[in-house]
């Protein structure tokens, strides 16, 4: 459950920095450049708001990649700020380091009024959510604003321990993406879940928390396999992970629905397709895709849901011939009239490449989404509800 939090709408800012925690972790391609933009997009309200609402400066941090504290080269924030910079149509500055005199004199010598800070990871102090390393940053603003909701299941210094330095307060993009996911704690019902992927050990906290909350559990990809080899069936050369049997027993609901068949080949390259029950795949194929069957039964369970949550693609949809079945459902849940909130990096993926559109809600965020539908409480929630409490 969401405590009560400040907003943007109750924070004057008129005459005041503001230092903003985005999640600009985006993919880079081969030659290090931007290669999908959406999460620097998803921020801009908030960047705009500020601007409009006479913020003096906004500085912006945000984390890139993995670096382990380390500086990494390829992993520098220059691309992002380019890019910013192009979609904004205002000049950002681009700071080489997070902390210290040369960062505060450059804000406050220049005429400039958006800076972004380098990435946070390349200091080690950021992950150990050190409160010195936090309270460096804030020195840099008079109020704190977390717009990343990509990255409030970490409890690091940018989005946990700086909050207890500064009034602070959620941006537009977190503000809307917890309301949109409490809408799921409160569902008009019929509830359904779809979900999709590889691994059961992936999911295995969200599939939990929504048998207890939905009406219909739908699973679909390759850990659907494990659950049904759990339940003694054959599934030929189907990706399954053997140790997590148990976990799919132990796991196992009345509103679980899994697929009845399958689209199998004998290798997601081969082209010799054709459709298997589901507890009975021959020895030498593997299902790569949920067949016909579990499709119309999907997409009958969808047509008569008032709440939809989708994460997680129902096949190996970057390949032609097992695309079907999450199009076909995520072209159900997209046309549909219930409130519908998908998410995760492999869905946003499957949405773009079939151009579906017309969802409630799109969320920026993989892991820090199911960390939200596995119940658990995020850290940078937590503390802008602590900031709430105390400043
Ligand atoms: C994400 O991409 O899910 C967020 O930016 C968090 O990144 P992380 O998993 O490296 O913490």
């Amino acid at each position: 459950m969401i405590a009560v939090f400040r907003r943007l709408a109750d924070v004057d800012v008129r005459g005041r920095r503001v230092l903003v925690r985005v999640d600009f972790n985006v993919p880079l391609d081969g030659v290090g450049n931007v290669s999908d933009d959406e999460r620097i997009r998803a921020s801009i309200p908030t960047i705009r708001a500020l601007l409009d609402g006479g913020a003096s400066k906004v500085i912006l941090m945000s984390h890139l990649g993995r670096p382990d504290g380390r500086v990494v080269e390829g992993l520098r924030m220059a691309r992002v700020a380019e890019r910013l910079e192009r979609l904004i149509g205002i000049k950002v500055v681009k700071l080489d380091e997070c902390v210290g005199r040369a960062v505060s004199s450059a804000i406050s010598s220049s005429s400039e009024k958006v800076f972004l800070l380098e990435n946070l990871r390349f200091y080690p102090e950021e992950e150990r959510n050190d409160k010195d390393f936090a309270g460096q940053l804030a020195s840099l603003a008079d109020i704190y604003v977390n717009d990343a909701f990509g990255a409030s299941h970490r409890a690091h210094a940018s989005v946990a321990a700086v909050a207890s330095f500064l009034p602070s307060c959620a941006g537009l993009l977190l503000e809307k993406e917890l309301d949109a996911l409490s809408s799921l704690l409160n569902p008009e019902r019929p509830f359904v879940a779809v979900l999709g992927g590889a691994k059961v050990s992936d999911k295995v906290g969200v599939i939990g928390n929504l048998c207890s909350r939905a009406d219909k559990v739908l699973v679909g990809g390759a850990m659907a396999f494990t659950f049904l080899k759990s339940m003694g069936g054959s599934i030929g050369k189907s990706k399954v992970e053997n140790d997590k049997l148990d976990m799919a027993r132990s796991l196992s609901s009345p509103k679980i629905v899994l697929p009845s068949d399958f689209v199998v080949a004998s290798g997601p390259e081969s082209s010799d397709v054709s459709v298997a029950p589901a507890m009975s795949i021959p020895e030498s194929m593997m299902g790569l895709d949920i067949g016909p069957e579990s499709v119309a039964c999907f997409v009958s369970e969808l047509k008569a849901a008032r709440t939809i949550v989708w994460n997680g693609p129902l096949g190996m949809f970057e390949k032609e011939l097992f695309a079907k079945g999450t199009l076909e459902v995520g072209r159900a849940i997209a046309i549909s009239r219930a409130t519908t909130v998908v998410g995760g990096g492999d869905t946003l993926a499957a949405i773009e490449k079939f151009g579906l559109a017309g969802f409630s809600h799109v969320s920026t965020g993989g892991g820090a989404m199911l960390e939200f539908l596995e119940g658990k409480k995020l850290p940078a929630v937590e503390a802008l509800e602590r900031a709430a409490i105390n400043q």
